[in-house]
């Protein structure tokens, strides 16, 4: 189990919205899934929207391929704060994220450096417990 931080890492206005996970690639789904019924529920710009769900989509593959093993906890935690929406995603690993360098002849680490441009903010932090989360705050509406 990956028990609670006592402060999130971006101060919540909200009680989060949880969705307990074990790694597999049908995580990425259900966490996409959660995350478009709330983000739904909370009115937001439907381009917003989607640009949410590409952030969960790599934070989430991120626990699954690098923070974890078949069958390991993953979370998800979505709640509204001051900045903007948070998405937070808890695996057990305490390896930790980074933006690569971009480079034109590979086909793979570009995730975060997406993240970093689509989010207006992120990070991680490492939980008590042992292992981490990574956040995102995103955005309500398009420019
Ligand atoms: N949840 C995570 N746990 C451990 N390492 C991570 C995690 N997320 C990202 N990383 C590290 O950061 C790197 C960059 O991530 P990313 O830009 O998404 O590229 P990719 O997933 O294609 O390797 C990864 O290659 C990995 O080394
Ligand atoms: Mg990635």
């Amino acid at each position: 189990m990956i028990d609670e931080p006592r402060n999130s890492p971006v101060p919540a206005m909200t009680d989060p919205s949880v969705l307990m996970l074990t790694s597999s690639p049908e995580a990425i789904k259900a966490a996409r899934d959660f995350a478009r019924g709330w983000l739904d529920g909370k009115g937001f710009q439907r381009t917003a929207v989607e640009i949410a769900l590409l952030i969960v989509s790599e934070l989430v593959t991120n626990a699954y391929k690098h923070g974890s093993e078949p069958g390991q906890a993953i979370s998800v935690r979505l709640y509204l704060s001051e900045a903007g929406p948070v998405v937070e995603v808890r695996d057990g690993s305490d390896a930790e994220p980074h933006v690569k360098p971009l480079t034109l002849d590979t086909f793979s680490g570009r995730g975060l450096a997406i993240v970093s441009e689509l989010a207006r903010a992120w990070g991680f932090r490492h939980l008590a417990s042992g292992g981490k989360t990574v956040y995102a705050v995103m955005r309500e509406k398009t420019p």
